[in-house]
This record gives structure tokens, sequence and C-alpha cells, in this order.
């Protein structure tokens, strides 16, 4: 008893004050060792480098160094592996940071977490994964939060539509999923989607279908309105829609050899009532809009594991950017929702002023340098007559652009 005690007690005590499990976290705090712990696949010569960097603009030089794209119109495909862990009967959040400061047109800014058995120096875009989740763009159409569910070998897509941020600054995306088969998606650590699994992806058939049997019977009628049988068209109704205009003379000057024979012009007939219709009545037989009846769905069977995954092992980032830049910061992979907003409040949460307050700073400046510029090309502009030549004007602007170039350096160091 006393020994079974002994276990018992620690057991409780840890239960109680509920540690979070932390199964992956990833700050690049510590210089070049990232690249021991994230391998780059092989499986296509070509992968764009990522470099360790906190950009042209952050809130603190050394925490907010990430993983960014170095290289335009690349895939990249590096993962990093952790203890392998299995969520059944717990939350799992995943948790990271994007920053698109090259303002991005096209790209992916998602993770995918893949079970333990992948081989990391082969991953590719089709390498089976359990889940992916974070920000997509590609134009103006897609600015979108995936949230893709691997389930019995299919990726399913969530039903609806979450809006991804599409700025240059950090932001800060959860997925949180709960061993009851709810699940939340936070930006920026406020909530803009919950629900359940079952209902926003297509994981299980339909619950309910219309019933195969059931037919709209051969006389069943969905009119509300019908012609009224008593109703008659006017025996004076019709009347041409034109007419010779009766206050139209004959010019006098008309000749009719020359000519030809005179005719009035013709008019809109102010007594002309267009098509005939009958007037509406309700419809003695209606009966409404025929319900097909739904019959449970034989082909439905409930699961209630449908968050669970045997394990996860890899956090991967697969993508494809056109314009690159885009830094990843900030992972974590943990059992505690709490503790990853914690998180998310101590490492983008700190930083995030600063980074805008950079931001707002270099837009200032930038915005000074080009007014200088404009003013000094104004004053420079040749005030003789210009010429229509246009190719000397070519030439002359082409000049003007490169003594501009030389005079830059010059600029900066006064
Ligand atoms: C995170 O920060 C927000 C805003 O300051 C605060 O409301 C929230 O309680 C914080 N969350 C945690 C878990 O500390």
């Amino acid at each position: 008893m006393a020994q079974a005690a002994l276990f018992v007690l620690p057991l409780l005590a840890a239960l109680c004050t509920a540690e979070p499990s932390v199964y992956f976290k990833e700050e690049f705090s510590d210089g070049d060792a990232w690249a021991q712990r994230w391998v780059e696949s092989k499986h296509k010569g070509d992968y764009g480098k990522f470099t360790l960097n906190a950009g042209k603009f952050y809130g603190h030089e050394e925490k907010d160094k990430g993983l960014q794209t170095s290289q335009d119109a690349r895939f990249y495909a590096v993962s990093s592996r952790f203890d392998s862990f299995s969520n059944k009967d717990k939350t799992l959040v995943i948790q990271f940071t994007v920053k698109h400061e090259q303002n991005i047109d096209c790209g992916g800014g998602y993770v995918k977490l893949f079970p333990s058995g992948l081989d990391q120096s082969g991953m590719h875009g089709d390498s089976e994964y359990n889940i992916m989740f974070g920000p997509d763009i590609c134009g103006p159409p897609t600015k979108k939060v995936h949230v893709i569910f691997n389930y019995k070998g299919k990726n399913l897509q969530i039903n609806k539509d979450i809006r991804c941020k599409d700025d240059q600054f950090t932001h800060l995306y959860t997925l949180i999923v709960r061993p009851d088969n709810t699940y939340e998606v936070k930006i920026d650590n406020s909530k803009v989607e919950s629900g359940n699994l079952e209902d926003d992806w297509d994981f299980l058939p339909p619950k309910k279908i219309k019933d195969p049997e059931a037919k709209k019977p051969e006389d069943w009628d969905e009119r509300a309105k019908i012609d009224d049988p008593e109703d008659k068209k006017p025996e004076d109704w019709e009347k041409p829609e034109h007419i010779p205009d009766p206050d139209a003379v004959k010019p006098e000057d008309w000749d009719e050899e020359m000519d030809g024979e005179w005719e009035p012009p013709v008019i809109q007939n102010p007594e002309y009532k267009g098509e005939w219709k009958p007037s509406q009545i309700d419809n003695p037989n209606y009966k409404g809009k025929w319900v097909h009846p739904e019959i449970d769905n034989p082909e439905y069977s409930s699961d209630s594991s449908l968050y669970h995954y045997e394990s996860f092992g890899v956090i991967g980032l697969d993508l494809w950017q056109v314009k690159s830049g885009t830094i990843f910061d900030n992972f974590l992979i943990t059992d505690d929702e709490t503790h990853a907003e914690e998180y998310g409040n101590q490492t983008w949460g700190v930083t995030k002023e600063a980074e805008k307050k950079m931001k707002e700073q270099q837009d200032e400046e930038d915005r000074k340098k080009q007014e200088e510029e404009d003013q000094k090309r104004k004053e420079e502009e040749p005030q003789e007559e210009e010429d229509d030549d246009d190719e000397e004007e070519e030439k002359e602007e082409e000049k003007e652009e490169e003594e501009e170039e030389e005079e830059a350096p010059l600029k900066d160091e006064l």
C-alpha cells in the first residue's frame, strides 16, 4: 500500500498542475545550429535555400531571427524531427509565426505535420502527412488559411473559408484540435474559426440522404398562381404597335419621279396595349414545393476519433514561393492551449509593436528620399525646348538615371 502511494501521489500532483507537454519548439536562437536540426530534402536538386534572418525590419534583431526563403520561384523542402507522440485523448496545438515581408504575391506559408515514419531526405509535395496548416496566398483570389487533415489516406480540406493576413508583418497562426473532435483556428491569438471536425470537413459521408425510393407524385402541383380561366382577351385588344404619323404631310418639293412614292413616317401607336396576358389567381390545387424525404444514410457510421493520429514525428516546410522573403519562426507543438497562447504572447506578442515601428520609420525615410530625388530631377531637367525625337529623349533619360546612381552613395555619406 505504502509503496503504491509513493507512485500514485506524484502522478496525482502532476495531473493537478497539468504541466504542458511540449513536443516541439524552435526559435532559431542558437545561430547556425538550426542546420543540424533541419534537414533539406534531396528529392529534387534545386530546392530554394533557407537562411537565418530577422528581415529588413523587426522587433528584436536576435529574437526575430527565423528561417527565411531566399530565392524567387523555387520549391522549398525542409523538415525537423522530434520524439514521436500520439495525440490520443489529448489536445493538439500547432503554432508558428509567418512574416511575408516581401509583400508576397504567390506562395505558401504553411507547415505540415508528418507521421514519424517520414523519410526526411526524400520528403516532397506528395509525401503523406497528417495535418497541413497555415496561410497560402496566390494573387487576390487565394488568401486563405489551410487546415487539411489526412483521413484514411485522403487529404481533406476545410469546408469553410478562413482568410489569412496578407500584410508584411509577423503573424501568429494557431491550430487547436481537441479529443472531443472540436477545433479552433487563431490568428494573432484571436479566434477566427471554430467548430467540430465532422461538420467542417468531409471526413464521413452525410448522416442523412434523400430517400431513393421516394418520388414526387405525378399530380403534385407546385404552381402557386395560375392563369385565371375566366379572363378573356377583350375584342378590341389587338392594335398595331406602329402607325403612320397622322400629322405628317408630304413636303411640297417632294418629286414622286425622283424620290419615289411618299410615305408618312411611322410612330408608336398610343393605343397599342402590348401582348395580352390573363390575370393570375391562386392555384386551388397548389400543394407547395415538394420536399424529398430523407432517410438515414446506410453508408454512414460515426467515428469518435477523427482527431486522432497514431504518431507525429516530423514538422516540415514544403512550399512553393514566387517572390521569396517569408520568415518562419516560433514553432510550437504542445498539448496545452493556454501554454501556446502564453508562448505566443512572449514571442510574437512582445516584438510586434517594435516591428511595426521600425517598418513605419523605414517607410517614412523611403518617402523622404523619394521626395528629394523627385525634387532633384525637377531641378536638373533641361530648360531648352524639348526635342521631338523620341530616341534622343530616351537617351537623355538614361543618362540622367546613370548620373543619379553615381550620386547616390554620396548622399548616403552625408
Ligand atoms: C495573452 O495576451 C493577451 C493580451 O495581452 C491577454 O489578454 C491574454 O490573457 C494573454 N494570455 C495568456 C495565456 O497569458
